[in-house]
């Protein structure tokens, strides 16, 4: 006889699901998987749980990630309350500040890492407990091009990219062989979070410069994740895929 857990639905988790990249994971993934969309804003995640394909198949899970120390006992009650298996999980959701490090507070320090790192860590930590999620096969990190390197005003959000790309290669290995863990670093992508910097004429001039491939875009990010939790990159785990037009390889003065 077939055990209760054999039945249950599979899922990829996408946090930050309501906006940008994440939105574009999401209703590209939801043409072949079962996704739950995570954000802050309702409105937004129902936006896009609207443009998905087979709209009543995914659900929504939102919540804060500033309360990240609340994410385990949420996180865990939605997946035992709607009896899901949780196969792979992308963390996009981020908050980018640029400011020069004398003008940062703890709070905002606070802020960034809560939402870039610790609650990557501590979903991971619900996901792999078999006693609340069957079966987690994959995890990808949207981590960026700043990680590797360097730029005035990036100290904070750029160490946490480097925080969480860190997480990654110690979790690649320690959940070997059962879970692969992977990062995908994209530079500048037009979406909500830059369109500030991208919308300046000047600095979207000066930034295109240095692009040997333009400025990208959200499609671009879900071509390397949709190949990450694809059993076509089961030998990789612990990989850094910087996806960024050439950006960080170009050293042209
Ligand atoms: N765009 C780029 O050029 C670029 C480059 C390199 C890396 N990245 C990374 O790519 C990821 C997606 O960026 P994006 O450009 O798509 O940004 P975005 O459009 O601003 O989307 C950010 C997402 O993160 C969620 N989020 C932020 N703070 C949250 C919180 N406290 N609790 C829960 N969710 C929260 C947002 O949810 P709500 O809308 O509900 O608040 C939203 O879904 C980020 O990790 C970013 O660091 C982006």
């Amino acid at each position: 006889m077939e055990s209760e857990d054999e039945n249950l639905k599979e899922y990829i988790l996408i946090s930050g699901a309501s906006s940008g990249i994440g939105r574009t994971l999401a209703i590209r993934l939801s043409e072949q998987h079962n996704v739950i969309l995570h954000g802050r804003n309702l409105e937004r995640i129902e936006e896009t749980k609207r443009a998905c394909s087979k709209e009543t198949s995914h659900l929504i899970f939102q919540f804060d990630l500033q309360h990240y120390d609340k994410v385990e006992k949420e996180l865990s009650d939605f997946v035992i309350q709607n009896k899901i298996n949780i196969k792979h999980f992308v963390h996009c959701a981020g908050t980018l500040k640029m400011l020069p490090l004398k003008l940062f507070t703890s709070e905002m320090m606070n802020s960034i890492f809560s939402v870039n790192v610790f609650s990557a860590a501590l979903i991971t930590k619900v996901l792999v407990n078999k006693r609340i999620n069957k079966t987690l096969k994959g995890i990808v990190f949207i981590s960026s091009n700043i990680s590797n390197f360097g730029a005035k005003a990036f100290s904070i959000y750029g160490s946490s990219k480097g925080a969480l790309d860190s997480l990654m290669r110690s979790l690649a290995v320690e959940l070997a062989p059962f879970v692969r863990v992977n990062s995908v670093l994209p530079g500048s992508i037009q979406t909500e979070m830059t369109e500030k910097i991208l919308d300046n004429a000047e600095l979207y001039e000066r930034l295109i410069k240095t692009y040997p491939l333009g400025i990208g875009y959200p499609d671009d990010i879900y071509e390397a994740v949709a190949f990450l939790i694809s059993d076509k990159s089961r030998w990789i785990t612990g990989l850094q895929l910087t996806v960024d037009g050439g950006r960080t390889i170009n050293i042209s003065g």
